[in-house]
């Protein structure tokens, strides 16, 4: 719920969730505060001063003391820390283990590294992250990086005035967010540094003293360092599966920068209630059906590359269409010929390519039944 809490609807002895940061302002006697209770916004800011609060971490706490209720601009609710609650994110399904040590490392404030295979929802999970804990995501794809200042500005070249070509240095999303991290420390960054394996491997090692204790990124506009502050989290993703083996490419030196994480597709239970959220007019059976398939294809020894989440969705694309009503068990062999197989090297019909062998997993699921 969305809606902002009243004053009259709090009362000293009732218990919230509500998730803290270190108090921004200067001085004051608590050292946590927070701004919602139970998700909604409170009236007035919540304080708390219990050493046990991890910034960033909801917890349950008790009302203690509402202080100069009458004054809509001043005063706060004081809180008693009860305990800490699981760390919940909306919408991405995550091994509860991984879930434990994601809540750990981002407590503790190191760079993660996701590491798992395409399509299992790293960007989506760095995503629910931000939006769990109040932080400003900032998107930024190291895919298109060559040179090591590619991550904090682009170099343009536009006419001047007189046509000389005159060159501007273009701030990238991630340089804006470290100047306005420096400025602004009651906002919280979440840069998401995504393909970091695919850039190239100089480029990366422009980013190393950003990713240490160094904590700082030489600012190629400013022609000196800037500093990386506290509440900026790097999370980085790499898509290891053994297709990319080749193209991995991270060093062991960049990588110990990081705490890796290793992902996975969620279990085939969990991946039917996502897809089911999503399609929410197909029925169960036909769901479960297309993502156990996806997994025997996934389990198959033969394949190496894999096929994501993005595969099993489009195929309820398809089987949801009006066009495909009444029809859909017929035509669920052809939606999977494109979306599953067309994956894949080579054709459906050749049984000598991936893709034939994709097929070869479908036919004979199909005939157990
Ligand atoms: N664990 C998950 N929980 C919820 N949704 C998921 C999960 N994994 C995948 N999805 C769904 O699958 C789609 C692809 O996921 P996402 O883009 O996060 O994968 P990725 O690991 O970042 O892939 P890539 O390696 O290609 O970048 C998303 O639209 C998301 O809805
Ligand atoms: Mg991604």
């Amino acid at each position: 719920m969305s809606t902002k809490l009243k004053i009259e609807e709090i009362a000293p002895g009732q218990v919230y969730e509500a998730t803290f940061w270190a108090n921004p302002v200067e001085g004051n006697a608590f050292r946590f505060r927070a701004t919602h209770l139970d998700g909604r916004r409170a009236p007035k800011v919540v304080l708390c001063n219990d050493s046990k609060i991890r910034p960033g971490m909801p917890c349950l706490v008790r009302v203690a003391e509402i202080t100069k209720a009458d004054r809509p601009d001043r005063g706060a609710i004081v809180v008693e820390f009860i305990r800490p609650q699981d760390f919940k994110l909306e919408g991405v399904w995550l091994d509860p283990v991984i879930s434990k040590k994601l809540q750990i490392l981002l407590e503790s404030g190191l760079n993660i590294l996701l590491d798992g295979p395409q399509g299992c929802g790293k960007t989506t999970l760095a995503r629910a992250i931000a939006k769990t804990l109040g932080m400003e995501f900032v998107f930024f794809n190291c895919g298109a990086v060559v040179e090591p200042t590619d991550f904090l500005a682009t170099i343009q070249v536009r006419a001047s005035a007189s046509g000389a070509p005159v060159t501007d240095f273009v701030k990238t999303e991630v340089l804006e967010a470290l100047e306005r991290a420096n400025e602004d420390s009651a906002t919280r960054f979440l840069v998401f540094l995504d393909e970091f394996n695919r850039c190239h491997e100089s480029a990366r090692n422009s980013l190393m003293p950003a990713l240490d204790a160094t904590r700082r990124v030489f600012h190629p506009v400013k022609n000196a360092f800037i500093e990386i502050p506290d509440n900026v989290q790097f999370i980085a993703a790499v898509n290891r599966g053994a297709q990319f083996t080749a193209t991995f490419g991270i060093d062991a030196a960049q990588l110990d920068r990081f705490a890796p994480l290793q992902m996975d597709y969620p279990p085939p239970e969990e991946e039917v209630k996502i897809l089911l959220r999503k399609h929410n007019a197909l029925a169960e059976p036909l769901v479960s059906k297309i993502v156990k398939l996806a997994d025997k294809i996934r389990k198959a020894p033969e394949l190496s590359a894999s096929l994501s989440v993005r595969a099993t969705d489009e195929a309820c694309v398809f089987l949801e269409h009006p066009l495909l009503e009444g029809d859909q068990q017929r035509m669920l062999p052809e939606v999977l010929k494109s979306s599953f197989c067309g994956r894949f090297n080579g054709r459906w019909d050749d049984p000598h390519s991936d893709a034939g062998a994709v097929w070869g997993v479908i036919q004979s699921a199909m005939k157990e039944g």
